[in-house]
């Protein structure tokens, strides 16, 4: 595992605290409303822990050693029971329909293969289940597009692999789910630029409910 590895994991939360507060309603909006089983994938160093409902019960993927070895010990903190597995999402070790909700925030730029990982979500979610997503994709305007694709090896390189320029609502539309709500917007982050972020949910339909 790479010093720049180490370094994205010990320095994580203290980058991100500049925004958290930005972030916060969206991880009210995924994490919060999950219920049962909950896998989330890259969890970081447990961003999310504080908003999941005291009832569901967590499992993290997560690759990185340096981040899981603070999801660890954040776990504790907030005195929840969860597992960690640490691999990469391309290929969950579970069986298909193990989870009623599946979470992805700030990750999907980041990992190796996105129509894999989201596809990895829709597998593992039982009918009934809600996959919960918060990104930052790419710029639906041409100028925001142009400047994404300049930027990003520069941004990718210092930030241990985080992509500006994904089309992750073509990778969710695509993934196969019943029905998926999407909200688009730009997050400010008191700079002079926007980040343009989606979140929303991709449900599973139980038709099993329904008969
Ligand atoms: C930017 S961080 C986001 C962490 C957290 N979800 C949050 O909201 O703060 C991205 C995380 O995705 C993890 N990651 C990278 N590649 C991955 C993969 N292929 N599968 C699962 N997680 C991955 C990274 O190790 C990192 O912890």
């Amino acid at each position: 595992m790479s010093l720049g590895k180490w370094l994205f994991a010990a320095w994580y939360d203290l980058l991100n605290a500049g925004v958290e507060g930005r972030v916060a309603p969206y991880r009210t909006e995924t994490a919060g409303r999950t219920w049962g089983d909950v896998l989330e994938i890259g969890g970081g160093t447990g961003a999310n822990l504080a908003y999941y409902p005291a009832h569901a019960r967590l499992t993290f993927i997560e690759p990185d050693p340096h981040m899981a070895r603070k999801l660890k010990r954040n776990i504790s903190r907030h005195r929840r029971d969860a597992e960690i597995v640490l691999q990469p999402a391309e290929d969950l070790p579970f069986p298909d329909e193990s989870f009623d909700c599946v979470v992805t925030t700030l990750v999907l730029c980041m990992v190796d293969d996105h129509d894999r990982v989201v596809g990895e979500a829709r597998r593992v979610l039982r009918p009934g289940g809600a996959f919960y997503f918060y990104e930052h994709v790419v710029s639906p305007r041409r100028r925001g597009h142009w400047w994404q694709n300049k930027l990003n090896p520069l941004w990718k390189f210092a930030t241990t692999g985080c992509n500006l320029n994904r089309d992750l609502t073509a990778s969710i539309r695509n993934a196969g789910f019943d029905s998926v709500e999407i909200r688009s917007f730009d997050l400010s982050v008191g700079l002079p630029v926007t980040i343009p972020n989606i979140v929303g949910v991709a449900r599973v339909s139980n038709f099993l409910a329904a008969r």
